[in-house]
């Protein structure tokens, strides 16, 4: 069929004939529902990515520098990959229980019950990324009009994901001084209200690397419990803290299991797999029937190999981890002393995460200075306001890649302030 291509004002043009009645005629008499082709008012209100529309201005291109998302310049270990080539040859190509095969759920229980608290295998579940695990565990608690209140700045998918359903979003920002990012715990108190039905808190946090100590956690987890507000723990930075030992402080440390807790995590960062697209939900057991339905209307599943080099991954990659922290570790301090000798920088070192937040003075519009950088300078940074209105006048330098790259991104951006 020719035609059926719809012209700017949303009518076809063409001249086809669908169940005998002639296109041409439809237009003038088809009711406003079968004209209107758009997404319903809170998908079109979403907020596109900007870190996206930074660096499609530049993608593909070899001469630019990109360190504009979130993601190593590593590849996954071997051992991990060979775990989901053997079970690829072993035809595991079938689908798996909605929760995740049973040899993943016990690792993944028996790792959280190591790092926090004991979890059993039945409150795990696994997903299809940990951004899955976000947006299933929010379509279990969100409802339309429900008040969510997040901290920011934040990457934009946490930000986005209750207003895809509805809800109202309330912002409670960090705030930037000589020593980093902190955040006013009365002030979030002040603003999680009787009534408030969740709250979204990344610690470890994209794209700050703001953490969120012991201390305050107690806080938050005692007045959630006093309103029945749940907590949705974004925890997949939790490995990557310089400031602690093995592990971010985590609500799962603090929480019992019957708590209004949830935690969701991703095998992307502490494993390097991002692209394999893995993650998983701790929650309380009353949840979990529910997640399930949810899980079996969103992926049903997620990749059986995939799954099997999850195991791996959890069973054997304490040292893939450590090296990454090492790594990540001196190119945190190389960079932000690097940008901090740059006139008008301001850069503070971050706890956790993979990321440099750093002020510009005279930056106004990040989005436009970012744009700026790609096509004169060759640079790829993501812009402060992809993160919310507090991140303007900021930007993101994610420093998972080596230090000879980092050192020739500065030298890129030095000449362009000189300019
Ligand atoms: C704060 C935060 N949460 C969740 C995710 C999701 O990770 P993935 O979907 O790759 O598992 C990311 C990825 O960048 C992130 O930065």
């Amino acid at each position: 069929m020719p035609c059926l291509a719809p012209t700017p004002s949303g009518k076809y043009k063409g001249g086809c004939i669908i169940a005998g009645l002639s296109i041409h005629a439809m237009n003038d008499t088809a009711p406003h529902y079968r004209r209107d082709l758009r997404a319903r008012p809170a998908v079109r209100a979403l907020v596109a990515s900007q870190i996206r529309e930074v660096a499609n201005a530049g993608m593909g291109d070899p001469d630019i520098l990109p360190f504009w998302f979130g993601e190593p310049d590593e590849v996954t270990p071997a051992y991990i990959r060979a775990a989901a080539v053997a079970s690829l040859d072993a035809g595991e190509t079938f689908y798996s229980p909605n929760f995740g095969i049973p040899e993943l759920r016990d690792g993944i229980a028996g790792y959280v019950s190591r790092l926090h608290r004991p979890v059993a295998p039945g409150n795990i579940a696994v997903t299809a990324s940990g951004m899955s695990a976000l947006m299933l565990t929010v379509e279990a608690l969100v409802g339309h009009g429900d008040r969510v209140v997040c901290v920011t700045p934040l990457w934009p998918n946490l930000t986005e994901i209750p207003k895809i359903l509805g809800a109202e979003v309330v912002r409670q920002p960090l705030t930037f001084g000589s020593g980093g990012w902190t955040l006013d715990v009365e002030q979030l108190i002040a603003v999680l209200t009787p009534g408030t039905r969740a709250v979204m808190i990344n610690s470890p946090n994209n794209p700050t690397g703001w953490t969120l100590d012991a201390a305050s956690q107690r806080i938050i987890l005692e007045h959630c419990r006093m309103h029945g507000i749940w907590i949705v723990a974004d925890d997949v930075y939790e490995r990557l803290c310089y400031t602690v030992d093995r592990c971010a402080p985590s609500f799962l440390d603090i929480a019992g299991p019957d708590d209004r807790v949830v935690s969701t995590n991703s095998f992307s960062k502490s494993w390097l797999m991002t692209g394999w697209r893995l993650g998983w939900i701790v929650a309380p057991p009353a949840l979990m029937p529910d997640l399930g339905k949810l899980i079996e209307y969103n992926t049903s599943c997620s990749p059986v190999f995939v799954q099997r080099a999850g195991v791996v991954a959890i069973d054997d990659g304490e040292p893939t981890i450590a090296h990454t922290l090492q790594r990540y570790r001196r190119a945190r301090s190389f960079l932000v002393e690097a940008l901090g000798a740059l006139p008008g920088v301001q850069a503070a070192l971050p706890a956790g995460a993979m990321y440099v937040f750093f002020h510009i003075a005279g930056v106004g519009d990040s989005l436009a200075f970012c744009k700026q950088l790609v096509r004169e300078a060759r640079l790829g940074l993501a812009p402060g306001s992809a993160f919310g209105p507090e991140g303007d006048g900021f930007v993101r330098w994610c420093f998972a890649a080596s230090e000879r790259r980092l050192a020739d991104g500065v030298g890129r951006l030095q000449s362009f302030l000189r300019r």
